[in-house]
């Protein structure tokens, strides 16, 4: 039996894509990167936006047109929007076979055996491609309740995870020859398993000989703490990329989004970071169009993103959400003026991110090669700027030196030094 997963939103998502992956894989199927090959598609789903369930629905109209080619065909739907809107998935599209929530992802299993044919051969045949990184969840849900956000509604609160579980999986990735670890969860900086906080997991982390590289995201700047900020600093087997948040400039907008913090001390928090880590990226996102948002406010958060230099932004239009406290606001922003803002700061952070990144120029980085394709290595240096450059050699998985020559906002390219 051959099977596809459809993962839409976060890492999340993807951990939870891969952990079905390796349960269906148990079960004799195969993955195929081929939708219309496919006898078992899973959509995982994402409702973080509008457009995230739009997408997702689309798919599923074309699924039926599959259905009804091969009937036998399987579709399950899982993840954040199965999670909250099972019931609407059910009526629209009749033809899912099954629909299971973000919270239920540990009966995946127990689901699957209802479709899958018991004979089926184990499948021994481990995956070709190597992977390189993997995403390891230290922390599911959030409690935070941003008031534009519908994660906690779907997900469910924060609960992080045994540590010892996380460095069992950790050990088990790194033999499985991994080289980069991704810690996951909605805001890790408030990560606490008895007593063990997340500086401290960390360190626990790097003592692991065998770990080479380790990431975290995403960061809540209300949670982000000095020894954090220390512990980045002189431990050199994580990398230095901070991923922080600021969702608006101005301190109207962070209050009505529930953020719990001001401009101000955000920009401390900023600065404080870059003066302890001076070679660190810090990346943001941002949402245009919260309701009530005024020209001044917007103005406010075109400043902050010009004051702070971001090496990389994520710029969201707002989405009103089902379930969340600003979905009740008043002071809805017109489509086309949230476009207008949209495109002037997009523009202006895009420039920002290229002149920053015009400083390795010339320099060699150190980069992580994650695949190689017709020549092309596509790597990830330490601040995690993606790194392209030409190879005819089987480089994936290695560390190797990189002599950067063009920059753009959001990539560099270069040659392989040797
Ligand atoms: N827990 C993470 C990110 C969760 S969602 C955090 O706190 O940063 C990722 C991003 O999607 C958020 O940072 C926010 O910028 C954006 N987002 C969340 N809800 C949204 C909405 N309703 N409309 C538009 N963007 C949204
Ligand atoms: Fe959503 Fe806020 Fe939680 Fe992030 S911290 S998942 S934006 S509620
Ligand atoms: Fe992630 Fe989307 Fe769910 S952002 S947690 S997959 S709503």
């Amino acid at each position: 039996m051959k099977f596809y997963i459809e993962t839409i939103g976060c890492q999340m998502n993807v951990n939870d894509s891969e952990k079905m992956a390796e349960i269906l894989s148990e079960y004799g199927c195969i993955q195929t990167n081929d939708i219309l090959l496919a006898d078992f598609v899973i959509v995982n789903t994402c409702s973080v936006r509008f457009s995230a369930e739009h997408k997702a629905y689309s798919l599923l109209g074309r699924l039926k047109e599959q259905k009804e080619i091969n009937p036998n065909l399987i579709i399950g739907v899982t993840g954040c929007m199965a999670q909250y809107a099972a019931k609407e998935i059910k009526t629209r599209c009749k033809y899912v076979d099954f629909v299971l929530g973000a919270k239920d992802i540990n009966s995946f299993s127990q689901t699957v055996t209802k479709y899958v044919p018991k004979e089926t051969e184990v499948n021994e045949n481990k995956q070709e491609n190597r992977e390189v990184f993997k995403y390891i969840t230290i922390m599911r849900g959030c409690s935070n309740f941003c008031s534009y956000c519908i994660v906690p509604h779907v997900r469910g609160p924060e609960v992080s995870i045994d540590y010892n579980e996380i460095i069992k999986e950790v050990n088990k990735a790194c033999d499985d020859g991994i080289k980069e670890i991704i810690l996951l969860g909605q805001n890790v900086n408030s990560y606490n398993y008895s007593g063990v906080n997340f500086t401290q997991l960390l360190q626990k982390i790097s003592q692991i000989d065998k770990v080479t590289r380790i990431r975290f995201m995403t960061n809540h700047p209300k949670d982000f703490s000095d020894e954090l900020i220390e512990e980045i600093a002189i431990n050199n087997k994580i990398c230095k990329h901070i991923h922080l948040p600021l969702q608006s400039g101005s301190n109207n907008i962070l209050k009505a989004m529930n953020r719990k913090y001001t401009y101000e001390q955000y920009k401390t928090l900023y600065e404080k970071i870059k003066n302890k880590i001076p070679d660190i990226n810090i990346t943001s996102d941002i949402i245009i169009g919260f309701p009530g948002e005024t020209d001044q406010d917007f103005q406010d958060t075109f400043n902050a993103s010009r004051q702070l230099q971001f090496g990389g932004l994520f710029i969201f239009k707002y989405s009103p959400r089902p379930k969340t406290f600003a979905a009740k606001l008043k002071g809805n922003v017109p489509l086309d003026i949230i476009k207008k803002r949209h495109v002037l700061l997009l523009e202006d952070s895009n420039i920002i991110s290229k002149n920053i990144n015009e400083k390795y120029i010339n320099e060699t980085v150190e980069v992580l090669v994650e695949k190689v394709n017709n020549g092309v290595a596509e790597a990830r240096n330490s601040q995690n700027i993606k790194v392209f450059f030409d190879t005819k050699e089987k480089l994936t998985g290695e560390i190797v030196n990189v002599k950067i020559t063009k920059v753009l906002p959001n990539s560099m390219s270069g040659i392989l030094q040797r």
